[in-house]
């Protein structure tokens, strides 16, 4: 039986999103800036994308970036801040458990002299919101806290987080990419000044995704692409129609049944899996997680050895985060939550997409039982 359950690192693209795709490649080919009808039509699709990505998050369809995905839009958002508020200040904070297009970029920017404060998180990832209010100075221009983080499943309180950015008068931006449609985003609420999408996490194509960018934002953010005045002024470049096409084709077939199916797989997986001896569940258990996301560390044993034993089952799962899966470096993210390098490195990530049924699931804890008593079995550091 193949199973897989690497959905945290890409998804399907769905059969009804391929179908709206394929006009747009040989019929609707045209420019969307182009002035002539063929043109319009083009236009008019991007238009409808926006309209139903923006209601999903509770924004106005203009305020609807479209980029190349999830990292183009944290490097948009957390860049173009810096850059367009330079003037006003030149810190900002974040959290260690980012993903690192919003680790990596800040990084980047201390390397020009912006000053970066990276939050702890407790046991299972939680920002606390008065550390946060804490934080903030008078020369913060920008705070970037994840919202559904992409290794342990952790979701924040954006609303807390939210209402303190609210109160000091920073922008408040949030990478919502594994979030989106999994649990509410709604920018208005969380008081979100800008967050960050992507397709191809919910059943869309790769290379397609949206940095919202509040109203009065618009003016602040510096483009991190120049040309044309596509989007609003602020990504150059003409537009992937077909793939913009297909993202609001994904949002619109999310529904919250689908939720539901994957809050009672996880747990039957993670309930089971925690019942092997020394196991630990890695991120909160219940509504906090994400209803895709189950984190364990087996001791003793390395995650890669798990991994390739559970391929050879036809089952696909990650050891860490997609894009740090291949370095030998623990996780930063479990690191941050306290764990120790020799845990970190015995702990799989299994990540569930709404088509995986209870038979997968039941093949997967039996397959899982079997890899992990054979490496123990083998492991020199089991007495
Ligand atoms: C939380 C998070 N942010 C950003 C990204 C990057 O998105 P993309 O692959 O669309 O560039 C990912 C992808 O793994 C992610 O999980």
């Amino acid at each position: 039986m193949d199973v897989y359950l690497d959905h945290g690192a890409s998804t399907p693209v769905d059969r009804r999103v391929l179908d709206a795709m394929r006009p747009y490649f040989t019929e609707y080919y045209a420019n969307a800036s182009s002035l002539h009808s063929g043109g319009a039509e083009a236009a008019n699709a991007l238009a409808e994308s926006r309209k139903t990505l923006a209601d999903s998050i509770n924004a106005k369809a203009e305020e609807i970036v479209f980029t190349s995905g999830g990292s183009e839009s944290d490097n948009l958002a957390v860049k173009g801040v810096a850059y367009g508020l330079r003037d006003s200040g030149r810190h900002i904070i974040t959290t260690g458990i980012e993903h690192p297009a919003v680790l990596e970029t800040c990084r980047g920017l201390e390397r020009e002299g912006f000053n970066v404060t990276y939050l702890p998180v407790d046991e299972e990832g939680f920002t606390d919101p008065n550390v946060l209010s804490e934080s903030i100075k008078d020369d913060t221009i920008l705070v970037s806290i994840i919202h559904g983080n992409n290794e342990i499943g952790t979701i924040q309180d954006l609303r807390a987080l939210g209402e303190v950015c609210g109160d000091q008068d920073v922008v408040f931006h949030s990478d919502a990419v594994q979030s989106h449609t999994k649990t509410e985003v709604d920018v208005v609420k969380q008081g979100l000044g800008l967050a960050s999408f992507s397709a191809h996490k919910i059943h869309g194509p790769k290379g397609v995704g949206a940095l919202y960018v509040r109203e009065d934002l618009k003016g602040s953010l510096r483009r991190q692409i120049d040309g044309g005045g596509h989007e609003y002024h602020l990504r150059a470049g003409t537009e992937n129609v077909p793939g913009v096409v297909g993202y609001g084709k994904a949002v619109s077939l999310a529904r919250k049944s689908h939720v539901k199916h994957m809050v009672r797989l996880r747990n039957k997986l993670a309930d089971s899996l925690l019942e092997l001896p020394d196991t630990m569940l890695n991120g909160p258990r219940g509504d906090r997680r994400l209803c895709n996301n189950v984190n364990v560390s087996f001791k003793h044993i390395e995650g890669e050895s798990i991994l390739l034993g559970l391929d050879a089952k036809g089952i696909s799962v990650s050891t860490g985060s997609a894009c740090s899966s291949k370095s030998l470096t623990p996780s930063h993210v479990l690191a941050a939550i306290g764990r120790r390098p020799e845990d970190s490195h015995g702990s799989i990530r299994f990540t569930l997409g709404r088509d995986n049924t209870w038979e997968e699931i039941d093949y997967v804890i039996v397959s899982v039982g079997e890899v992990v008593e054979r490496l123990r079995w083998m492991s020199p550091f089991v007495g």
